[in-house]
């Protein structure tokens, strides 16, 4: 049995990889290194002592892509490929909409023509929006997305119920993360974003190390705890392994259409992950309060009961680990 995974050398790919190699499963990676790194794939190989097929194509590409799905006999597909900067996303929305988008119909399209009917899709929190009450359930409201990179996780899902409801033959499972932070603790892979980072924990590590100067906390007037913005922060490799559960869903089922949202149900705000990152790994992040971002909502996070009754899956690391292998990956790197 091969699982096809696109964007498997990118941050969470590379993760799932990981977790499908220890799992035995035969992986077929595509990725056109877009935003990710070559060498992330050795470092795979290093974790695992395992090997893998690899095709550097981009997934638009469905003459490229159909000769992956002729040389291999694949049997569900794990789709990580799509851009995810928020901001960027604002700026160059066509780019968003043509590779996500785009992208996913390509993919689909070629499954179907291969027969292939098991989808593991990467959706994101970002599709419930401003939430109107918290915790999260997956039956909450979706679509007040506020930025396109958002609008093509809230379409996609909804291209997946559309395709879902048509063949119904195929066995889907879309999954939300909450805000993915940390790394492998082999320190060998993790989140190596391009440029300055937008993300909390990046920019936090960045300013530990010395490579950045000081984090700016966006807004500490939000109506939360301490005033600042609160997120359902969860570690990768727990994240990771919520597809290997996903994909063990799929093998029982017959048919379906199936929602989950992969979060710990702890909100933590930007000044609680300062000071846990501190602690846990003795290093002082110089800070100051900045203005509110724009689009930015006050609270997010999960109910992550249904991952848990329906799959068996629920987050195991403790903030502790994800400060502590988030650090460990960048010290590692420099
Ligand atoms: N923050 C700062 N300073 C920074 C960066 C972030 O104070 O330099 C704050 C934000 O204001 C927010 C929190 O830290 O309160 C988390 O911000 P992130 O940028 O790390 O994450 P977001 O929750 O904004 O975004 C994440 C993903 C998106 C996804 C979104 C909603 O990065 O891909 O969750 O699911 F769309």
């Amino acid at each position: 049995m091969s699982i096809l995974v696109t964007g498997g050398a990118g941050y969470i790919g590379s993760h799932t990889v990981v977790e499908l190699l220890k799992e035995g499963k035969e992986v077929v990676i595509i990725d056109n290194f877009s935003n990710s790194n070559p060498q992330t794939l050795e470092k795979i190989k290093e974790i695992t002592n395992k090997d893998f097929k690899f095709y550097e194509i981009d997934y638009l590409n469905k003459e490229k892509l159909k000769k992956v799905f002729e040389e291999n006999k694949i049997d569900a597909v794990i789709n990580f490929a799509g851009y995810k900067a928020v901001g960027e996303s604002v700026k160059e929305p066509i780019k968003y909409y043509i590779n996500n988008i785009s992208g996913a119909l390509v993919l689909l399209e070629t499954m179907k023509e291969f027969g292939v009917k098991k989808f593991v899709f990467s959706s994101s929190a970002t599709v419930y929006g401003n939430p109107e009450k918290v915790p999260l359930t997956e039956d909450s409201k979706v679509g007040g997305t506020t930025n396109p990179y958002g609008t093509t996780k809230f379409f996609i899902e909804r291209i997946l119920e559309d395709i879902y409801k048509s063949y119904n033959t195929w066995d889907i499972c879309i999954l939300r993360y909450f805000n993915p932070v940390g790394a492998h603790e082999s320190g060998l892979i993790g989140e190596e974003p391009k440029g300055v980072p937008n993300n909390l924990m990046p920019y936090i590590v960045r300013v530990a190390s010395g490579i950045l100067n000081e984090l700016s906390i966006f807004g500490n007037d939000y109506d939360t705890k301490d005033g600042t913005g609160v997120r359902d922060y969860i570690h990768v490799v727990d994240l990771a392994k919520g597809h290997i559960k996903a994909l063990e869903k799929l093998d029982k089922e017959q048919k379906g259409l199936f929602i989950y949202n992969l979060g710990t149900g702890t909100g933590y705000s930007v000044l609680e992950m300062v000071k846990a990152f501190e602690k846990s790994t003795g290093k002082k992040v110089k800070y100051k309060i900045a203005p509110r971002r724009a689009g930015d909502i006050a609270i997010c996070y999960a109910d992550p009961r249904k991952a848990k009754q329906e799959l068996g899956w629920e987050a195991k690391k403790t903030l502790e680990d994800m400060c502590r292998d988030s650090w460990n990956f960048i010290n590692k790197k420099c």
